[in-house]
Parts: structure tokens; C-alpha cells; sequence
């Protein structure tokens, strides 16, 4: 396969590097392509050294596979023309995920709604598929009735910028801010814009896309996305509501007969995930599994993963390794 990684100097795309070579993927020809400023540098992969190039050379290459995540405005604009040489294009942004005519894809969730009509299919938002890796098993078991969310979100989910800031605060550096506020010793209610309705685009990728990922919108969601200091990995508190009773051990069990997560619920040795410890791996780390006691059929569970790798770049991957595994590319 001919591989063109869009946005390769970024947080996500640095972490792509790392996951395509960990994965081995079969990779004939590397492009790395990044913006104008970044045109003429030189990045590493599997020991190599390799030249970024700009967009439109990457394009004028005809990848066979292009990985992007280089922001929503580039993809907008260059997604379709890499879509035009027949290349398929894996989208890290937020600009198609809602665009009725582009899937929307969690591998191990629905992988099977691809074909090779696709030339352009979106990568969920991080924090959304930390969620619906957990909430996909028991829906299909319990039927939601009501999802409630909390995240706790790390700076790495912003990008360079946010984790520059957050260093530069604790090493008492003044310098570039990515948040409206400090983001060291603070806990900051605001995960990207506000909209009309009062809440962040963040929370309402988090109500928007589980329905379109799970191919149903009988279920309501709603959530709260919260920035705090942590480097990497995203937390969540979910509360979920069904319409079937459910039996706590059952719930755990189904939880770690799920392929991509891992329980980690053990109150006797103080075992539950959290961000340290989802660091660098693939998978959706979940515990704090207890009864809402307060309304019945009612779930509570804490989820975390590592935004970057299941949260972005390892998603992205699996996307393609499935393109491939299924002859669809
Ligand atoms: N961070 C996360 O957890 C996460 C999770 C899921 C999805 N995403 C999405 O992935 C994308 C990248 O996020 P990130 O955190 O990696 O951001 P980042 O660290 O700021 O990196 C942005 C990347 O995009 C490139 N880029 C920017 N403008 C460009 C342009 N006009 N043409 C070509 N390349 C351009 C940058 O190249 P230069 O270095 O040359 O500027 C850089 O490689 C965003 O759409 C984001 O929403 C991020």
C-alpha cells in the first residue's frame, strides 16, 4: 500500500507513525505530508528518514491509503481531492463525521457497514469511542434508554499547542495560550466552541455520534466535557439507564469477553483505570462498575483510554487494516 499520513508533525499523526510501525502494516510507500511550514523537514519512521510534503505533491502521488488528521478545514478541502485519484482517505476531523453520505467507524463495532464505495470515511471524535466501545455490548444486551456523561479530558486531546501550554505553566514559562485559562491546577468546563444551544461541540459529538456509530437513535445522551491537566488519556463517568435489568457480574463479564476492553474493577485492591495507566495502550480501560442506586436499571461506570492511540490514531489504523483485511481498497 501506498500510505500518505496528513499531518504527520501533529500529536496524532506522531502517534500514527508509531502505531503503523508497531502494527507492521504493509506499507510499500511512506508520504508524510504536513503543512507549507513544515515542507522540506525530516521525519523518522522504522529508522528511515523520510521529507514532509505539501498536500497537493501528496496527492499528485495517488496513494493507494490516506491517514488525516490535520484539522477539519484541511480535510474539508483535500479529503475529496484525494478521494478523486482513488485514494480512500481515513478522517481524524470532525468534518464528516455527521455527513449522511460518510461512515462513521469503530472497527470492532461496525466495520461491517464499509465497502469499497467509501473514499472517504471519518474517525469518530477521542472521547466518543472510549464511550461507545463500552456502551456497544450492554446496549446490545440491556437496550440505553439514557446515557449521561462526564469527561475529564486530557490537554493532548487539543493538540502541541495545549501540552506546550500546560508544561509551560508548570515549569512557570509564559508563553502561548491554547485555552482561554490556565489549564495547570484548574479544571476547565469548555472542550472546543460553544454553540447556540449552550453546550460544547465536544458534548455534542458526544450525543451526535454514539446514535449514528450504533445505527440507532431510540436512546438519548447528554454530557459534560471538561479539560483538566492530565498529559494524555481521557476519563469519562457515564451513567446509563436501560430498559432491561441487568445483574452486575453479567455486566462484567460481558465487558471483558469484549474484544479492545479490559476491566479493571477491583475495589478490595483499589484497582480501576485511569490515564498513567491506559497510557500507550490500544485498549478501553473500564471500572468503578456499581448500581445507580438511586432509579432502577441504572449503570454506573468509569471509562478511560488513551486519546490519542484508541481515541485517534490506532482507530484510524484498524479502519485501514480492515479496508484491507476485506478487499476493500
Ligand atoms: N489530539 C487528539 O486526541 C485527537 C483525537 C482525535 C482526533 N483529533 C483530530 O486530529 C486532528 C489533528 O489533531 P492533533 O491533536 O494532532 O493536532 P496538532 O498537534 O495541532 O497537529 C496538527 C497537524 O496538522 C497539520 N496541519 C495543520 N494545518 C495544515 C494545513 N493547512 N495543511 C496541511 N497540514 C496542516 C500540522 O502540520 P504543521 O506541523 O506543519 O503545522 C500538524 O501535522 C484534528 O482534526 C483533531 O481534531 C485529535
Amino acid at each position: 500500500m501506498k500510505v500518505a499520513v496528513v499531518g504527520a508533525t501533529g500529536m496524532v499523526g506522531n502517534v500514527m507513525l508509531q502505531v503503523l510501525a508497531e502494527r507492521n502494516f504493509p506499507i510499500t510507500e511512506l508520504l508524510l505530508v504536513a503543512s507549507e511550514r513544515s515542507v522540506g523537514k525530516q521525519l523518522a519512521y522504522k529508522g528511515k528518514d523520510y521529507t514532509i510534503i505539501g498536500l497537493q505533491d501528496a496527492v499528485n502521488a495517488k496513494p493507494d491509503i490516506a491517514l488525516f488528521s490535520a484539522g477539519g478545514a484541511t480535510s474539508e478541502l483535500w479529503a475529496p481531492k484525494f478521494a478523486e485519484v482513488g485514494c480512500t482517505v481515513v478522517d481524524n476531523s470532525s468534518a464528516w463525521r455527521m455527513d449522511a453520505t460518510k461512515k462513521l467507524v469503530v472497527p470492532e463495532i461496525n466495520g461491517n457497514v464499509l465497502t469499497k464505495e467509501d473514499k472517504i470515511i471519518a474517525n469518530p471524535n477521542c472521547s466518543t469511542i472510549q464511550l461507545v466501545m463500552a456502551l456497544a455490548p450492554l446496549h446490545k444486551k440491556y437496550t440505553m434508554k439514557r446515557v449521561v456523561i462526564s469527561t475529564y479530558q486530557s490537554v493532548s486531546g487539543t493538540g502541541v499547542k495545549a501540552v506546550q501550554q500546560l508544561e509551560n505553566e508548570i515549569q512557570g514559562i509564559k508563553g502561548e495560550m491554547a485555552y482561554h485559562y490556565p489549564i495547570s491546577r484548574n479544571a476547565i468546563p469548555q472542550c472546543d466552541v460553544f454553540l447556540e444551544n449552550g453546550y460544547t461541540k465536544e458534548e455534542m459529538k458526544l450525543v451526535k455520534e454514539p446514535k449514528k456509530i450504533l445505527g440507532d437513535d431510540s436512546f438519548s445522551v447528554t454530557a459534560t466535557a471538561v479539560r483538566i491537566p492530565t498529559a494524555g488519556g481521557h476519563s469519562e463517568a457515564v451513567n446509563v439507564q436501560f430498559e432491561n435489568d441487568f445483574d452486575l457480574a453479567d455486566v462484567r463479564k460481558l465487558l471483558s469477553e469484549t474484544p479492545g476492553v479490559i476491566v479493571q474493577d477491583n475495589l478490595d485492591t483499589n484497582t480501576y483505570p485511569m490515564p498513567i495507566y491506559a497510557h500507550n495502550k490500544d485498549e478501553v480501560f473500564v471500572g468503578r462498575i456499581r448500581r445507580d442506586e438511586s432509579q432502577p436499571n441504572t449503570l454506573n461506570m468509569w471509562i478511560v483510554a488513551d486519546n490519542l492511540r484508541k481515541g485517534a490514531a490506532t482507530n484510524t489504523i484498524q479502519i485501514g487494516e480492515y479496508l484491507i483485511e476485506n478487499g476493500l481498497v
